[in-house]
């Protein structure tokens, strides 16, 4: 069943403070508009996004979650934005495992002096995760196992 047209996702946003955070806070100051969707969490690095974070955000009732951090090579920990890049690439995997399509999963590389890119990302998540609707699944499913 296709989504209404009214269906406004919630979409939890973990954003690198080194780069996508403030790729964010530029886009507000130059009052560039996009969707209010994301709620946005900082987080020291992308290497530091725990995969249980994403699984919380979905239980707690996100439709969406979107991981953003430094450009490779830019990482102010050396490589923490590649080894998220490698987790998400299991955790995509993981969702569709457990029945959640894994477009509702997005990452991205947004540095801080790039806010229409944030500001064209932001739409574009949006847009993925409208598309599929809201998400039941896993909170539904995790509500029978406790
Ligand atoms: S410091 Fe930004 S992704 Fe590591």
């Amino acid at each position: 069943m296709p989504p209404s047209e009214n269906f406004e996702p919630r979409i939890a946003a973990f954003f690198c403070n080194w780069c996508t955070y403030g790729g964010a806070d530029l886009a507000g100051v130059s009052r560039l508009q996009y969707p209010p969707n994301i709620r946005a969490v900082r987080i020291p690095c992308t290497g530091r996004m725990n995969p249980n974070f994403i699984l919380q955000a979905f239980r707690l009732g996100a439709d969406g979650v979107w991981v953003s951090g430094c450009h490779p090579g830019d990482c102010h920990y050396i490589a923490g934005n590649m080894f998220a890049r490698r987790r998400f690439a299991v955790m995509k995997r993981l969702l569709e495992y457990v029945g959640l399509e894994p477009d509702r999963l997005q990452f991205s590389w947004i540095s801080s002096a790039e806010a229409s890119k944030f500001q064209q990302t932001v739409t574009e998540v949006t847009a993925a995760v409208k598309a599929l609707g809201p998400s039941q699944f896993l909170r539904k499913n995790l509500a029978e196992v406790a």
